[in-house]
């Protein structure tokens, strides 16, 4: 796999990342030898920085992928975990949870350090625990080599530009604002990128919106979203292509151009990851992407902060 720099870090970043969220279940359940396959043959195909968090599958997701990681020598993968996020409505920035939070995850991960960790989701939490306990607590652990770069997650991409700009964070990842459905990371990357930050791109596929399965019940797209998601879907079925793949290639085929350094795609699946990195190595038909850049057209650009639709996690 292609790797790059990811802003400052000096970490080689794959231009393909693992989301681990998927090995807590999250989308459908998943044994520890699917997570075991999935995350070996990542690793085989140059796929090795993996982003999870203590809140994906509450502390599941952590626990499968640090037993797939067991034996495997810790300078060959960069692992991105979060603080901050305990439950679906659940944050604390607090200097004691985010002490908490590092050990357990360490534990959970099998290692003595993180490579990236991140604040998650931070347009939830309380901003001035994040900004006065949260980042100096992870400052104070960075010195100690337990925790290499500082990074921010979440959807809200003013507050993350803003945030990544007055606190100098080492990286940002956004999620599902760089996909068929939804251009808006573009810009807040390219400014973020030249200022050195490190942007990574996740969800891809938006959560499995840009999957023949469609978005699980818990999506927070409109429905509005979801009907167009869903022929845009057929329209690739009948030209013979599975509609993540296109999703998949666009990303990648735009990442470059955009700011982004990786994409960021989840699966617990070893047949799935081997499609997406089979994927990551073929061109992007463009003419496809012309026919569903106008049936997307409606919805282009529309996220849940602007139409909410019935499904999401999160409540303030
Ligand atoms: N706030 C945040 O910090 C935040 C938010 C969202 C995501 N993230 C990160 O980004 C990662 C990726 O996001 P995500 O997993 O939520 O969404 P995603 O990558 O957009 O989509 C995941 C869904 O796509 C399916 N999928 C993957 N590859 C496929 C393929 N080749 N064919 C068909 N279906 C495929 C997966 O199912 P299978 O398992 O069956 O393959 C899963 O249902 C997360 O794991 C997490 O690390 C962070």
């Amino acid at each position: 796999m292609k790797t790059v720099a990811l802003g400052r870090t000096g970490i080689q970043v794959p231009v393909l990342a693992m989301g681990a969220a998927s090995l807590g279940s999250i989308y459908h359940p998943v044994s520890q030898q699917q997570a075991n396959e999935t995350v070996a043959t990542a690793l085989e195909h140059g796929v090795n920085y993996f982003d999870v968090a203590p809140y994906y599958g509450l502390t599941r997701a952590e626990s499968a992928l640090g037993i797939a990681l067991r034996g495997v020598p810790r300078q060959s993968y960069s692992l991105a975990t979060k603080v901050g996020r305990y439950g679906d409505s659940q944050w604390d920035f607090s200097r004691e949870a985010t002490l908490r939070s590092i050990d357990a995850s360490l534990a959970r991960l099998g290692t003595d350090y993180i490579d990236v960790i991140q604040c998650h989701d931070v347009e939830y939490g309380d901003l001035n625990q994040l900004v006065d306990e949260a980042l100096p607590t992870l400052r104070a652990l960075q010195e100690q080599g337990v925790v290499r770069h500082l990074g921010i997650t979440g959807y809200d991409l003013a507050l993350l530009e803003k945030l990544a700009v007055e606190q100098s964070v080492d990286t940002v990842m956004a999620y599902c604002t760089w996909t068929l459905q939804d251009r808006r990371l573009g810009e807040v990357a390219k400014r973020l990128n030249q200022a050195g930050t490190g942007v990574l791109n996740a969800s891809p596929l938006s959560m499995g919106l840009l999957t023949r399965h469609g978005a699980p019940a818990w999506h927070p797209a409109h429905q509005d979203v979801q009907a167009i998601c869903r022929a845009v879907s057929a329209l690739c079925d009948r030209e013979g292509v599975n509609i993540s793949q296109v999703a998949l290639q666009f990303a990648l085929t735009t990442a470059a151009e955009q700011g982004i350094a990786s994409t960021v795609i989840g699966t617990a699946s070893q047949q799935n990851m081997l499609d997406n990195v089979r994927w990551s190595a073929q061109p992007l038909d463009e003419g496809l992407l012309q026919r569903i850049d106008a049936l997307m057209a409606p919805v282009l650009n529309i996220g849940w902060d602007s139409r909410p639709g019935n499904g999401g996690k999160a409540q303030k």
